[in-house]
């Protein structure tokens, strides 16, 4: 028998609420205004937005090609976009009517919003709702990554264990070790407190210090000074120009030997090339993936690595969390056609 595809949606399904062809409504002429989504979202947003708005396009469920999305912006008033679609210029230029663009995600790396903010168009993002989904899955990939779940779990399914072992698949202790947050703002917090629970030692580097108390025992630090300390260490910034690479070489090498990189934020703050020669090397001991510099692909070399668990960027993937992010949107859309003040515009 062929292997199963299981499908990205599969489990939305299980739960009895689709991502279905069927919930995309129609392109019809209507008094609603006029948004251009460019992918179908988790049904219950499906349904408010076909109930609030007419769709410039039927939404599908892979990623539009260009062409798709410029047609699809044309008449648009308003956009709801992914992180994987790039709204530029030229995606600017061909929508005059264009009031707001909600992005369901909170990074907004994918979109020129200062060129929008000159022509008047309100960029809004998904923050808070997602934070903790996605502090919860830093810590799965942390924790599978240091105590090798993936290759405990390929190896029973292939048949091929034999047994109990003293010296099988040793991995690293994550309780009672020091773990580096590269950024520190509500994912990092909700990843630190989740540490907590592990005894470990929180160090973070971030623009702004914390003011410290009982509850949030972290640290603030340089940020070599952190990795040269950190076990274990995490990145949570967004995707800038200034932080674009902002782990490459040199700052490889300053990690302690032996460390664990983890990336639940944007794949292009890692140098993707150095971080292989780093796990080559012995230089780490592993690396928690969510996120690649060029996704979907990723450097060849990342794909053999039993050290690397690579997740394909679920960091808030669940239906909870996704059907908030999608109603954001909605509420964020909603609030610049009439006129209000978008709840979560970007600065
Ligand atoms: C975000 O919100 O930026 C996430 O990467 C989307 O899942």
């Amino acid at each position: 028998m062929g292997a199963t595809v299981v499908k990205p949606w599969c489990s939305t399904r299980l739960l009895g609420l689709p991502y279905s062809d069927k919930i995309a409504s129609p392109v019809l002429p209507s008094s609603l205004p006029a948004l251009y989504l460019s992918r179908l979202l988790p049904s219950p947003v499906m349904t408010v937005i076909n109930q609030r708005f007419r769709l410039t396009a039927s939404a599908q469920a892979g990623p539009p090609d260009r062409a798709a999305l410029l047609a699809g912006l044309r008449q648009a008033e308003a956009m709801i976009c992914t992180l994987t679609e790039a709204v530029d210029q030229e995606a600017l230029d061909v929508a005059p009517g264009l009031r707001v663009i909600a992005n369901y995600a909170v990074g907004f790396n994918n979109i020129a919003v200062d060129l929008a903010k000159a022509r008047g168009v309100v960029v809004t993002n998904t923050p808070d709702v997602l934070t903790e989904a996605t502090a919860d899955l830093t810590w799965a990939l942390l924790l599978a990554t240091a105590r090798r779940v993936v290759e405990g779990h390929q190896l029973v399914q292939s048949g091929e264990w034999g047994g109990w072992e003293p010296d099988q698949l040793l991995g690293v202790d994550v309780h009672g070790g020091s773990l580096g947050l590269i950024g520190m703002g509500r994912i990092g917090q909700a990843v630190a407190r989740r540490a907590l629970g592990f005894r470990m030692t929180v160090y973070y580097h971030s623009r702004t210090p914390l003011p410290s108390s009982p509850a949030q025992p972290w640290h603030h630090l340089p940020l070599q000074e952190l990795l040269a300390r950190s076990d274990f260490v995490s990145l949570h910034v967004p995707l800038t120009a200034q932080t674009h690479h902002l782990i490459g070489k040199a700052e490889l090498r300053h990690m302690k030997p032996g460390a664990i990189l983890v990336n639940t934020s944007r794949g292009a703050l890692v140098d993707e090339r150095a971080l292989v020669e780093g796990l080559l090397s012995g230089q780490l001991a592993g690396a928690g993936l969510d996120v690649y510099e060029h996704e979907p692909e990723l450097h060849p070399e990342l794909r053999g690595l039993a050290q690397v668990v690579t997740l394909p960027h679920l960091g808030s993937a669940t239906l909870a969390t996704r059907t908030k992010m999608g109603l954001l949107c909605v509420e964020n859309v909603l609030a610049v056609l009439e006129g209000r003040p978008a709840p979560n515009e970007v600065a």
